[in-house]
């Protein structure tokens, strides 16, 4: 069984959905609850309301997720895309095209995974090792800030130092460096202490130039630390808007400046995003792709135990799509509060795995261990640059059996027969399907589990947009890090 979109996109529920796994009679349970988040999506895409949804400060906040995908005039009010905030992202690319040696791009969370996943699928493991010219004149990108962590911070800051050096030697010119700080909060302790000392030393370096962009909490009232220091200092300035959370928010500015940092179709990837979110407006459970993940994935957690999410794409470069589902998933549903203020202690917990990787080290887990995971496969269905595997040494039989099929043919033999043989031990799975790694199918599949958490916030009765327990160490942090200060002086 699989829902098979127009552009070919795939949700394959097979190995999810019939005897032994989520019923019909599963699904039948929930109709009016479906019927419910359906219509909840539809005010939340109208008006950006969701029922109980509360900021941090305990006041009503709209959710503009759902009108990312959509380019319109109207949307300029709300710091979402807009005709001009596109031209916006373009103008950027040219800047930075043969005027900006190296990106470094700081953030956390939110502010970072989705960055990071489109600089991993567009540009892979050795885009800063190209040319300028195989870079097509844009620079090269380095993030930070996504940890506390000096070692790494240093290492960055030399390697800076060195590139300086060698521009200095060979083209007798400084090395143009642009800082892309974004924090929708503006303070976030990760993001700006990395930030501060790496501004402080290139700014004390010598043979260095350096640019700062500040993607920011627009408010012109409340304004955050970094907007008020992007106003000071004159940087440019990119939106998170309100109404956007960070793990929602790699189709706003957040994401679109790494897309266009890498040169990215933009259009593309919205337009993916959109032709999803018309997908996911079918009343019709079979047809509505995020609706149906939801509830599949909830029968099977709610009605079957599965309380565990392997997100499992098959190629190295997905692997920090499965990090960026992580952090969706783990601070969209894991609530101990319903909407109705009861104690539900509600989530399923997601799980970081990649193909075939982890078929060498986790698989054995997912076949033998609890039965509390579904396991959700990506597959790139046409893969570029597929490398035959040759027949290297025809004298050895093994090596000879396995020559003359290609790479990505051998990595979807190994994902079939791993999805076949948890099949085969009533583990559960299923499997969305890209027809290739571009741009458009990238913003169907992001849309598609975004939308697909946010049904899930509603068949649970949890608010899927907040996330009041990342408040609760920070609490105790603030105060921690100013005793330390104190003891200092
Ligand atoms: O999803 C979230 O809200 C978080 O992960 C944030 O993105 C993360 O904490 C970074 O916050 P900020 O962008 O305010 O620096």
């Amino acid at each position: 069984m699989a829902l098979v979109l127009k552009s070919g996109f795939t949700f394959d529920y097979d190995n999810l959905f019939g005897e032994g796994k989520v019923t019909k009679a599963d699904l039948d349970s929930y109709a009016a609850d479906l019927k419910k988040a359906h219509e909840a999506m539809k005010v939340m895409r109208e008006s950006g309301f969701i029922k109980a949804h509360l900021s941090k400060d305990g006041s009503p906040e709209k959710v503009y997720f759902s009108k990312l995908p959509y380019v319109t005039e109207e949307n300029s009010k709300l710091h979402l895309n807009s005709p001009a905030s596109i031209r916006k992202l373009h103008e950027f690319t040219r800047h930075l095209r043969n005027n900006i040696d190296v990106v470094v791009s700081l953030g956390i969370g939110g502010s970072f995974l989705g960055n990071k996943v489109l600089f991993d699928i567009f540009c892979g493991e050795f885009w800063n090792a190209k040319t300028k010219e195989q870079r097509n004149g844009l620079p090269k990108v380095y993030f930070s800030g996504q940890n506390i962590d000096s070692r790494r911070t240093a290492d960055i800051i030399n390697h800076l130092k060195a590139m300086s050096f060698v521009a200095k030697t060979h083209e007798k010119r400084p090395l143009k460096v642009c800082l892309i700080c974004i924090s929708k909060s503006g303070g976030t302790l990760d993001t700006m202490s990395n930030f501060m000392v790496i501004y402080d030393a290139l700014q004390k370096a010598q043979n260095i130039e350096v640019e700062v962009v500040a993607v920011t909490d627009p408010n012109e009232e409340k304004k955050t630390l970094l907007k008020q220091l992007a106003i000071d200092k004159g940087w440019p300035q990119f939106a998170v808007p309100d109404g956007v959370g960070g793990r929602f928010s790699v189709f706003c500015e957040v994401g679109l400046i790494t897309a266009a940092v890498i040169g990215m179709n933009i259009e593309k990837f919205l337009e993916g995003a959109r032709d999803m979110d018309e997908a996911c407006k079918n009343e019709n459970l079979f047809e509505n792709p995020a609706m149906l993940n939801a509830a599949l994935k909830f029968a099977a957690y709610q009605k079957h135990g599965r309380n565990i999410e392997v997100m499992m794409p098959y190629g190295d470069y997905l692997k920090s799509l499965s990090e960026w589902y992580i952090q969706l998933l783990a601070e969209s549903l894991g609530k101990q509060f319903d909407k109705d203020g009861k104690e539900v202690c509600y989530g399923r917990t997601p799980l970081v795995a990649v193909g075939t990787t982890d078929m060498h080290s986790q698989t054995q887990q997912h076949q033998e261990g609890a039965l509390d995971k579904v396991v959700q496969f990506i597959k790139v269905a046409k893969w570029e640059d597929d490398l035959v595997i040759p027949n290297a040494f025809p004298e050895v039989k093994k090596l000879a059996d396995i020559s003359g099929v290609t790479m990505s043919e051998a990595l979807e033999v190994a994902r079939q027969s791993n999805a076949d043989a948890l099949s085969s031990n009533k583990r559960f799975n299923a499997c969305f399907t890209l027809p290739e790694l571009n741009e458009y199918h990238l913003g169907e599949l992001l849309y598609l589990l975004a939308m697909s958490v946010a049904y899930e916030g509603e068949l649970a009765n949890v608010d899927a947009f907040n996330q009041p327990g990342v408040e609760a160490y920070k609490r105790i942090m603030g105060p921690k890090l100013q005793e330390l200060k104190s003891s200092k002086k």
